[in-house]
């Protein structure tokens, strides 16, 4: 039977692979996409979330918008404003993939996840793979949502690396009391993929070769994605002609745990330092009095990262592409 998931997205190219590996992995079910601000304002994270479903095939999956703010910080503006040192919206604000056909729901992205948690028959995977601003608002409606939830995979944070400041990365800091509220909220297991995995995990200008090459739209568009990130990353990273690809290694980890190594640690959000706002600070003492809250990852497999890609966008698709 295949895992019933809901990804919550800023699409981004990351998002955008990890849309497309979520959609046509045989093992995975995906019920929804709920959007927010993030990579790009909510309005484009939006469009480029119908655009990849529409493109691959999937237009099927239902897209709720949700919030175009973080919860408590009025007026962030998304990542665009800021000036980043990694990559992640190297190619403005819509995905270079025709545009969709689909339209999101009426329904709102917090509704959405409110009603289908509670009404629930079977575990539900959240994937969270941008800011917090749904996820916490959901919770803040209604606290037992946690219990329709088997696991919860969020991408986000950084010890040692980190992206939008010298202390944190973007989607933690983005909404960092959103952050807190979703690391604090009791999920039975929650697993944080932060940036010091997600760098481990690079994927190389031969793998976009061999992805463009399949001929197929996740082949295509992933190729694309992926290369424009290679070249905003360019020398960056440890690895010539490679990029990392954040989200995918959550969507990744779900069918194949071992793409990373986890730590269970204790991890909370600076909501207040000047210096350090958004940093996820994770408490690595070894003998820490703290109950964990997390299994944090701190190793990823990039040849396990890349052979999945291959398999799951390489196959032929099941439906023809909607290009126009
Ligand atoms: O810091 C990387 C994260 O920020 C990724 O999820 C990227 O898509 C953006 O949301
Ligand atoms: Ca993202």
């Amino acid at each position: 039977m295949s895992r019933k998931i809901i990804l919550d997205v800023d699409t981004g190219t990351d998002d955008a692979v990890a849309i497309m590996f979520a959609a046509l992995h045989p093992d995975l079910d995906l019920i929804g996409v709920t959007t927010v601000n993030g990579n790009v304002p909510l309005e484009n994270t939006t469009d480029n979330t119908l655009r990849v479903l529409d493109w691959i095939g999937r237009p099927d999956i239902p897209v709720f918008a949700g919030l175009a703010r973080p919860i408590a910080r009025l007026g962030f503006p998304s990542a665009k404003h800021f000036e980043r040192d990694s990559g992640d919206d190297p190619h403005g604000s819509a995905l270079p993939i025709p545009e969709p056909r689909s339209v999101r729901q009426d329904t709102g992205a917090v509704e959405f996840l409110v009603e289908t948690l509670r009404s629930a028959t079977e575990q539900i995977t959240l994937v969270p793979v941008g800011p917090l601003s749904n996820i916490a608002t959901a919770l803040a409606i209604d606290p037992s949502l946690t219990e329709a939830v088997d696991e919860v995979v969020i991408m986000g944070g950084g010890h040692a690396v980190t992206n939008v400041t010298a202390s944190a990365e973007f989607n933690i800091w983005a909404d960092p009391e959103a952050a807190n509220m979703v690391l604090s909220a009791g999920f039975g297991r929650l697993t944080l993929v932060p940036l010091d995995a997600t760098y481990q995990a690079l994927i190389t200008r031969d793998t976009c070769t061999a992805l463009e090459e399949s001929a197929t739209p996740a082949g295509i568009a992933a190729s694309r994605f992926i290369s424009l990130r290679i070249d905003a990353y360019d020398g960056t990273v440890a690895v010539d002609d490679a990029a990392p690809v954040h989200d995918v290694v959550c969507t990744a980890y779900l069918v194949r745990p071992e793409v990373i190594t986890t730590r269970s640690l204790h991890v909370t959000v600076d909501t207040t330092s000047p210096l350090t706002i958004g940093r996820t600070v994770m408490d690595t003492r070894l003998k820490s009095t703290q109950k964990p809250n997390a299994d944090v990852a701190f190793g990823a497999d990039p040849q396990l990262l890349a052979d999945l890609l291959l398999d799951v966008f390489t196959r032929p698709p099941s439906a023809p592409a909607t290009e126009r």
